[in-house]
């Protein structure tokens, strides 16, 4: 059986103490064996919080990083400076980043690689613009995103890699595909996978579904054949919230 994962995506938001506060006030979480709470927080907090959490079953991620393990980039930070400190997982791909900072499939894909190499978990994410909804181009699209994302890493690897499906029309707008919209394309994803590892190791990908995922509709999203957990923004940012979240997947 797959595992649960569910994971909140702080982005740029609280300060420091407000960060460490919601580890207090979260800690107590107990998650059972199937489930995994990840926390994606701002670089500053990351040492400190990984510090927190240890001996509790939240784990801590970053929310982007170079490729390159060190180098004249200034401002970047690399998978050997996560590693080092202690972070489980990293976001590849937002489609923030690849808005904002032009990211590329072909950057996800060296991201990717270089998380492997440094025993990071990958959050990979995935998805389609309204305009390519409504243009029914929202399989092709992702099919690309997908291939060029997971392009030479081993079978092993790629059963180790969460996968998010995150519609940009949903992020943040309140508007969440329906369950069954946002299992249709998580199946599909699935299909990817097999076609390019085998049936047996698409199995063992986590898919998540992302996009003004809450309390409310977490029951349904996770009640569906593909969808594994979810990669939360807005709903994360509160403890009780988070909370329901994870506990939802128990
Ligand atoms: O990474 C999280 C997603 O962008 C979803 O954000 O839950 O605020 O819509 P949201």
């Amino acid at each position: 059986m797959r595992k649960i994962v569910i994971a909140g995506n702080w982005k740029m938001h609280k300060t420091k103490q407000e960060a460490e506060q919601f580890i207090d006030e979260v800690k107590q979480l107990k998650t059972n064996e199937r489930v995994e709470a990840v926390i994606c927080a701002p670089f500053p907090y990351l040492s400190s919080l990984v510090n927190k959490v240890k001996q509790t079953d939240v784990k801590i991620a970053a929310q982007t990083m170079h490729f390159e393990q060190s180098g004249a980039f200034t401002g970047e930070v690399s998978p050997v400076m996560l590693a080092d400190i202690g972070v489980s997982h990293v976001i590849i791909g937002h489609s923030e980043r690849r808005e904002y900072y032009h990211e590329t499939n072909e950057t996800v894909n060296k991201k990717v690689h270089a998380a492997f190499s440094h025993h990071l978990t990958p959050i990979v994410c995935v998805g389609e613009t309204l305009a390519q909804r409504e243009a029914n181009d929202t399989l092709t699209h992702i099919e690309k995103q997908i291939k060029i994302a997971l392009d030479g890493l081993t079978d092993e690897q790629i059963a180790n890699t969460i996968i998010a499906y995150e519609p940009i029309w949903a992020i943040g707008t309140g508007k969440t595909a329906s369950s069954a919209d946002a299992n249709e394309v998580c199946d599909h994803i699935r299909n990817i996978v097999a076609k390019i590892t085998s049936e047996q190791t698409a199995e063992k990908v986590v898919i998540q579904y992302g996009g003004s995922v809450k309390p409310e509709n977490i029951d349904e999203l996770l009640s569906t054949s593909d969808i594994d957990g979810a990669l939360v923004g807005g709903a994360s940012l509160e403890p009780a919230s988070f909370i329901q979240l994870v506990e939802a997947g128990n």
